[in-house]
Order: C-alpha cells, then structure tokens, then sequence
C-alpha cells in the first residue's frame, strides 16, 4: 500500500477528480480527509472510502475562506498530529470571452483556484516544516499552459498555480518538501457540463487516443506522486493529455 498512514487532506473532494483521488487514496490506505465546500457530497465520498477499511473523514470547506481551512488544518493536527499530502483540487470555471467576461466571474475563479491554493499550502507548511517532509500537489490544467479560448479567468489561475509550485519546490524542497503540478486535459467530470456536446465531441476527436480522461486516471497520478515511489520528482508539472497538445 503506497500511502500507508499517510494523512492526506484532498480539496474538492465531493465529485470528479477529487473524489476519485479521494478513492485511490484510501485504496493505497491513506488516512483521506476529505473536504468539499459541499458537505453532503464529500459525506458520501467518505463513507465510500471507509468501506476500504480506512480512516476517512469529511469537513465543510470552502477553500476561499482562509478561516475555515485554519480550522480544517487544526483539527486534522490535533488528531493526527501531522499532514503528509495536500491535494489543491478545488477548482471552477466561469467562461466568458474577454469582452463579456464579468469582474465576478474573473475574480470567483482567481479566489478558489488560486488564492484557495495558497490557502491551504500556507496553512499546512509549518506543520510540513516541522515535520520535515510532506508533499504538496497543486491541480494546473493543460489550459493553463496553452490558454483556451473563453478562459481568460481559468488559465490566469492555472498558469498562477504553475508558478506556485516552482517557488514552493525552491523554497520547500531543502526542508524536505516536495511540491509538483498536475495539467491534465479533458477529464471526464461535472465541470464539462457547461460545454456543450458537439464542441466536446470535437474535442475529443483533436485528442490522439480519441477520448476524454477519466478522473481515476488523474488520481493515479496524484497517487504516485504522493507516495514515497515520487521521492525525486520537485516542481514538476505532469500533463495528461491524451496527447492533446501534440
Ligand atoms: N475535468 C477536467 O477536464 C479538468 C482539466 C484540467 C484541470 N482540472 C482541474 O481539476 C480540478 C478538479 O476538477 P473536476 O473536473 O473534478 O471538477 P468538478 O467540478 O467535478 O469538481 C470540483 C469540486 O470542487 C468543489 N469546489 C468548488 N468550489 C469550491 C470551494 N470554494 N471550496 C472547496 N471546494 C470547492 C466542488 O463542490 C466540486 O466537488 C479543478 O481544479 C479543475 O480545474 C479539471
């Protein structure tokens, strides 16, 4: 089991990606924290991940309000007396083209997808310091590399997001800290639902391998870069695309 006893908080763990991590996770028994700014959800996901036999537990977190991830952070080390992995998976999107583009849904999309990262990377680091060691994963996307058309808001957080984990993995990685990126493509989640069919049909048809990503192929890579197997693997952003951007 590759992440036995590690105590791994996942943002955004209620569906999708997150979820999936959060059950990949608790296979590889992981002590799963499970934090969504929906609770029910993120109950369900948990107790989905107890049935591994695994701890799991879930908390109401909106990783916007640096308050309640405080909190969240504190709880966990109280119980557990340290965090191993954080998995900064919140995310939402809110397209627009830049001429219609509203300040509302540029600034909804900066404040979970980048300044919800800095969050909960800022409220765990002491306690990854004072351990000396700890792993922070950080959710880029292949449109934070690239761009895409009506993502102005999205690809600013996701390219911000890559530029976290490169000044985390220099300043984190002498105390033992490991800080890395996922940049997958077109994942298979609720977070599509606003695309519409034909577009993502041509989407998947520019893509080598001719269909989307499922979330469980996203948390693999989570997985392994969580677990001690990643142990040389600093400020790195893995894409995966499907060879989208080839
Ligand atoms: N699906 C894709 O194609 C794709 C591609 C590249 C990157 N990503 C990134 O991967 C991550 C997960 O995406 P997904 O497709 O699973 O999305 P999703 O919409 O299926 O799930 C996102 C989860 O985040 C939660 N969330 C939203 N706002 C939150 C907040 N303020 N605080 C805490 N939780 C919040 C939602 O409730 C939901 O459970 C996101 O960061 C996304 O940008 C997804």
């Amino acid at each position: 089991m590759r992440l036995s006893g590690k105590v791994a908080i996942i943002t955004g763990a209620g569906q999708g990606i997150g979820a999936a991590t959060a059950f990949k996770f608790a296979q590889e028994k992981a002590v799963v924290i499970a934090c969504d700014i929906d609770f029910d959800s993120v109950a369900t996901v948990v107790h989905i991940c107890r049935q591994t036999g695994t701890e799991a537990s879930a908390f109401a977190v909106d990783v916007t309000k640096r308050e309640q991830v405080d909190e969240m952070v504190a709880k966990v080390l109280d119980t557990y007396g340290r965090i191993d992995v954080v998995v900064n998976n919140a995310g939402i999107t809110r397209d627009a083209r830049l001429q219609k583009m509203t300040l509302q849904q540029f600034d909804d999309v900066i404040d979970v997808n980048l300044r919800g990262v800095f969050h909960t990377a800022q409220a765990v680091v002491d306690a990854m310091i004072e351990q000396g060691s700890g792993v922070i994963l950080n959710a880029s996307s292949v449109v934070g590399i690239y761009g895409n058309y009506g993502q102005t808001n999205y690809a600013a957080a996701k390219f911000g997001v890559i530029g976290f984990t490169k000044t985390w993995s220099r300043e984190l990685g002498p105390k033992g800290i490991r800080v890395n990126a996922v940049a997958p493509g077109f994942i298979d989640t609720p977070i599509l639902s606003t695309i519409p069919k034909d577009v993502l049909s041509k989407m998947q048809k520019q893509v080598p391998l001719r269909r989307l990503g499922k979330p469980e192929e996203i948390a693999n890579i989570y997985a392994f870069l969580a677990s001690d197997e990643a142990s040389y693997v600093n400020g790195a952003v893995i894409e995966a695309t499907g060879g989208l951007t080839l």
